[in-house]
């Protein structure tokens, strides 16, 4: 009784790992908590809706995406006449595990808006 109890547990605990290494939303989802990005952006109206990410899957290319993780200057200094009334603070500087930034991108890229063009 004992034993099918515990296998249940390891089988559930198998899926659901399996499930987050295929999903980037759980993994994106509690990065992007951890690290307070949310301080500056939101996403489904979580965060600070000054600078929501909800469509950046649209907008930017997984490149561009990770460079502004990885280099928000390079980004700021490269974008400054699109967000010439900058009411934010600048994006800071991460020193984030590559892991880290590489679970974001993918996250990150998942997020689109469909309704408009129907891609
Ligand atoms: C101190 C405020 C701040 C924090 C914290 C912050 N950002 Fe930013 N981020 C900005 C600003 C300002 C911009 C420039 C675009 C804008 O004004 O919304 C930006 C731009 C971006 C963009 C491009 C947005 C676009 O609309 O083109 C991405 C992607 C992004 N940040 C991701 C992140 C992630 C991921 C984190 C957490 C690891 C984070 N940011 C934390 C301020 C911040």
């Amino acid at each position: 009784m004992v034993r099918a109890v515990v296998c249940a547990c390891l089988l559930s605990f198998c899926v659901a790992a399996m499930a987050s290494a295929q999903d980037p939303k759980p993994r994106g989802e509690k990065i992007f908590a951890d690290r307070k990005c949310g301080r500056c952006h939101s996403i489904a109206g979580n965060g600070n809706v000054d600078g929501p990410l909800d469509d950046i899957g649209n907008r930017l290319p997984a490149d561009e995406i990770r460079e502004w993780i990885t280099d928000p200057k390079a980004m700021i200094a490269r974008t400054a006449s699109l967000f010439r009334k900058r009411r934010k603070p600048d994006m800071e500087q991460y020193t984030l595990p590559k892991e880290e930034v590489e679970a974001l991108v993918r996250y990150l890229s998942s997020l689109k808006k469909n309704s408009r063009n129907g891609d």
